[in-house]
């Protein structure tokens, strides 16, 4: 076994709701073979979130005194996201890949030899803290060799079946290919979650039979072994949904809308009004304050925060940006990283912005784009105002003051600072800066020449005549 061990000091253990120190062990030596395309699994994503993430954060919930990772050989950037994601957690490594019960042995120098150990797999990111702790309190009530999550999906095809008694008794796991008639027609299926006596698991995993059709070991297999020491294993009861597994993309799709489903939930019982909640896509670490209106169709990539009270009308799209109390974005407006919208702030439609700061108050509210800026509080962008902040090399800032008045269509070509209750006529383009209270123009004179509209037209009209003819 090749261990990549990622250094960082272990944390005091904070002790599992089983009363015990508790290591947690994610299993993700697995390419995903059936996602079809070059992606590791684990790092496709769930709301803005790779896989591997929310499991590693559901493990971190619960204060492991050690988390082991397993990964297969060459998962290079599976093992970047797990060091970045849980710096303090170790990698192991199972090469070649020889079933679940040999990826938890791989594992096993690096847990100790008292406590629980809880197994995960790193494609179930549906599980809930609540669901484990229930789960680790039934293993340590029952002083269980080996407890397990079960579940019974509306489809059961692929899963292994728990064969159990009515109050949870469990006396072994049957994988699906190996069920009789009688237990396939069971719904009561294996979610992949487990967690064991530390002090049993060494004799268990040592005793896991290798499977004669494809040469693996399954950890499953560890439930009839241990029933058959006279050890007792026993089975808990969660959602289907908390168990489902992402195998393919169309599972993955499906996972991701129920975690969308989640989460809206979730946010509409704080408060956050939603009249087409299904039309919304969250991300994972979506803040929103209560109060905040989310009209239909908007989408939020990740680093959003909304706080109370703001509304963001439909079809609007945000990713790493702040909307302030009371604020108001959208219809069709698009704030992209950096962008910060001061309270009662007023983003309309058709308006970009990026890496700006609006102050309280500040309005921009038709057709603008805003990079790389400062608005003051109370200023006001007319339509069709753009920031030209790039240069074709380098990025530029501009500053706006407060109380500005900035006239339609008005190029503001950075590096230039517009003072505090400056007007800019409508039209310009300016290249300089402006003193407060100033009044900034630079189009060109207007001239009117009486009658020359009609006399153009004439003109026009017979020379369209004579090109027919
Ligand atoms: C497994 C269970 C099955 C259960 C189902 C729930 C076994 C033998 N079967 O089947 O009873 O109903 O999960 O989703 O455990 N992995 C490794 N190393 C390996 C093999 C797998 O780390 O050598 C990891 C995978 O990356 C994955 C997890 O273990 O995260 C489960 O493996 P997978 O092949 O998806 O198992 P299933 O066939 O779904
Ligand atoms: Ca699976």
């Amino acid at each position: 076994m090749a261990a990549a061990e990622s250094p960082g000091a272990e944390p005091a253990s904070p002790g599992s709701p089983g009363g015990e120190a508790l290591s947690i062990v994610l299993l993700a030596a697995g390419r995903g073979t059936r996602m079809c395309n070059d992606r590791p699994k684990v790092l496709h994503e769930l709301a803005g979130m790779s896989l591997i993430a929310h499991v590693l954060g559901l493990a971190r919930s619960l204060g492991p005194a050690r988390l082991v990772t397993v990964l297969g050989a060459g998962m290079e950037d599976v093992t970047t996201e797990v060091d970045r994601l849980a710096p303090d957690g170790r990698i192991v490594i199972q090469d070649p890949p020889q079933g679940t019960g040999h990826a938890l042995a791989v594992a096993a120098p690096a847990l100790p030899e008292t406590g629980t150990v809880l197994v995960l797999y790193g494609d179930t990111p549906l599980l809930t803290r609540a669901t484990l702790e229930r789960l680790l309190r039934r293993r340590a009530a029952d002083e269980a060799a080996v407890t397990v999550l079960g579940m019974r999906p509306p489809d059961p095809a692929g899963y292994g079946r728990l064969r159990a008694d009515p109050d949870g008794r469990l006396h072994a796991i049957v994988e699906h290919r190996h069920c009789d008639a009688a237990l396939l027609a069971s719904d009561f299926c294996n979610a992949g979650v487990l967690a064991l006596a530390a002090d049993r698991l060494r004799q268990l995993l040592g005793e896991l039979p290798r499977q004669a059709e494809n040469g693996e070991y399954y950890l499953t297999d560890a439930v009839g072994l241990a029933v058959a020491k006279g050890w007792p294993c026993s089975a808990v009861e969660g959602s289907w949904i908390e168990g489902q597994g992402v195998n393919t993309q169309g599972q993955l799709a499906m996972v991701g809308g129920f975690f969308q489903a989640r989460r809206r939930a979730e946010l509409m019982e704080q408060g956050v009004i939603m009249e087409a909640p299904d039309t919304v896509m969250l991300s994972a670490d979506t803040a929103i304050g209560p109060g905040a209106v989310i009209e239909p169709f908007v989408v939020f990539r990740p680093g959003v925060t909304i706080e109370p009270g703001a509304v963001i009308h439909a079809h609007s799209y945000l990713e790493q940006a702040r909307v302030g109390a009371g604020a108001e974005v959208g219809p069709f407006a698009r704030l992209r990283p950096g962008a910060e919208i001061g309270d009662r702030a007023k983003i309309g439609n058709f308006v970009e912005v990026k890496n700006s700061r609006l102050g309280t108050g500040a309005k921009a509210s038709h057709l603008t784009y805003l990079g790389d800026c400062e608005v003051g509080a109370g200023a006001n962008i007319g339509a069709g105002t753009v920031t030209c902040n790039y240069d074709g090399f380098m990025k530029h800032r501009t500053e706006i003051g407060e109380q500005a008045f900035v006239g339609s269509n008005t190029a503001l070509v950075a590096p230039v600072v517009i003072g505090e209750r400056v007007v800019v006529g409508a039209g310009s383009v300016l290249t300089a800066n402006v003193p407060a209270d100033a009044l900034a123009l630079s189009r060109a004179p207007q001239r009117v020449l009486e009658g020359a509209g009609a006399r153009l037209r004439t003109r026009l009209a017979h020379e369209k005549k004579r090109r027919k003819s």
